[in-house]
């Protein structure tokens, strides 16, 4: 069975003090739960890349994971302003997320500039975290299947079928990320279950039992339980909620409760 993954993604939030002291307060709560440290769900935090190096040193040895919010997908070179692979890796990051809407739709990345960040990142060791959604634009056109189906096939262009078990799908509606209006659950499954079918195709049948494919959009301890008590939906990917620590644990809590008769 495919280990939960309960993310969260903090955006442009956070000095390294607040990081910090997000990371005493949430890991206290954590352990207190899980007092053998034996967390039966994958948990990982994305902070902005200054924070990494203090978050990896911190929870270095500790069963809490720290993943880059992108990068760029050449070794090293002129590339003003941006982070290679190798540096992810060297700080300690285990993920890396790429393709998130913001980069797409504020900064212009394209599916080919994922698809060279997705390979990229399998080379260098890192977990792609790779996020796919459509706009409510294309969600009223009845374009989310080709949307995310096109999104979902450039991604998997360059990843071989051994290394699906190291990569993660996002299911991020762009109409459902920062509004507090999430996606029905029911379409949500609709979507990762057309996801899942995509992934069959380019492999062959049942391929997709080994990806863990999320959800995120306005997630928060309110309403986790019914995304991740969706068979086909391993974990959560939160943004807003996931910024204060007593929230970002009931989180975690709440999506184990609910995926607990899966385990
Ligand atoms: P919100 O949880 O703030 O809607 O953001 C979701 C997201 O973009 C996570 O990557």
């Amino acid at each position: 069975m495919r280990k939960p993954l309960i993310a969260a993604n903090w955006k442009m939030n956070k000095t390294i003090g607040e990081a910090l002291s997000f990371a005493g307060v949430f890991a206290e709560r954590l352990y207190r739960r899980f007092p053998d440290k034996n967390i039966p769900v994958d948990v990982a935090l994305f902070p902005s890349f200054l924070s990494i190096p203090a978050l990896c040193a911190l929870f270095a040895n500790e069963p809490i994971h720290i993943g880059a919010q992108n990068m760029h997908w050449e070794k090293s070179g002129a590339f003003t302003g941006e982070v290679a692979p190798y540096m992810l890796k060297d700080a300690g990051c285990a993920f890396v997320i790429l393709g998130h809407s913001e980069r797409r739709h504020i900064f212009g990345e394209t599916d080919e500039d994922v698809i060279k960040k997705v390979r990229a990142a399998l080379d260098h060791g890192l977990n792609p975290v790779i996020c796919v959604g459509e706009t409510l634009e294309e969600r009223e056109a009845d374009e989310t299947d080709r949307v995310v189906s096109r999104m979902v096939k450039a991604a998997f262009s360059v990843v071989d079928p051994e290394e699906l078990r190291s990569v993660t799908v996002a299911y991020e509606p762009v109409w459902a990320i920062g509004t507090g209006r999430e996606a029905r659950p029911d379409d949500a499954e609709d979507v990762i279950l057309g996801i899942r079918k995509t992934v069959d195709a380019i492999y062959g049948q049942d391929t997709s039992e080994n990806l863990r494919v999320l959800y995120g959009g306005s997630v928060k301890s309110k309403n986790v339980r019914s995304f991740m008590s969706r068979e086909s939906v391993d974990g959560v990917l939160v943004g807003g909620a996931s910024l204060d620590p007593e929230e970002f644990f009931k989180i975690v809590d709440e999506g184990y409760k609910a995926r607990r008769k899966f385990l």
